[in-house]
């Protein structure tokens, strides 16, 4: 089975890391697509956000990095899915995500979203908080992996 796991990606989280692994652990190829759009304004290019999930999951043959722009039903049917992989975190993400699978069956018929609840740890984890936590100065050591930490600290850097 090929599944998609779409997201923005911006960065990286611990918490896109247990559910890479979760995910790859069900499906035979893990497609990890990141949106490239342009009006959400991000910290990292889609370039950036690529090469550090590449990074990440370098030890993970079944893992595939690419980007996607425009509707992820399409990019899904490009790459020969069916399936749609989101992380679960708590009940205020539920309302997004069913209205997010209920629309992208209603595109595409064929096409299933499953939900993978993440782990306990990571219930309070987004890429907002990462982002925030890094500009004001604060530990997110256990927030993301090196590789995003060290990105992180380069763009901040140039910021400050
Ligand atoms: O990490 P995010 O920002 O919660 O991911 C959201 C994402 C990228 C999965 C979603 O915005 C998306 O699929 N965008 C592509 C446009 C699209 O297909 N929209 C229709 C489904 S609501």
């Amino acid at each position: 089975m090929i599944a998609v796991y779409p997201g923005s990606f911006d960065p990286t989280t611990m918490g896109h890391i247990d559910i890479i692994n979760r995910a790859s652990k069900i499906a035979d190829k893990l497609i990890v697509a990141v949106l490239a759009n342009p009006s959400k304004d991000p910290l990292f290019s889609v370039d950036e956000r690529v090469s550090q999930l590449m990074e990440i999951t370098q030890d993970m043959p079944m893992v595939e990095i690419r980007h996607f722009e425009g509707l992820l039903v399409n990019f899904a049917n490009e790459a020969g899915s069916k399936v749609i992989i989101r992380g679960l975190r708590a009940m205020t993400d539920f309302e997004y995500e069913f209205q997010m699978a209920l629309t992208n069956r209603e595109l595409n018929s064929q096409l299933e979203t499953l939900l993978i609840p993440t782990s306990a740890k990571y219930l309070f984890l987004s890429s907002s908080v990462v982002k925030q936590v890094a500009m004001f100065g604060g530990n997110y050591d256990k927030m993301v992996p090196p590789v995003v930490k060290r990105d992180l600290e380069r763009k901040l850097g140039g910021i400050k």
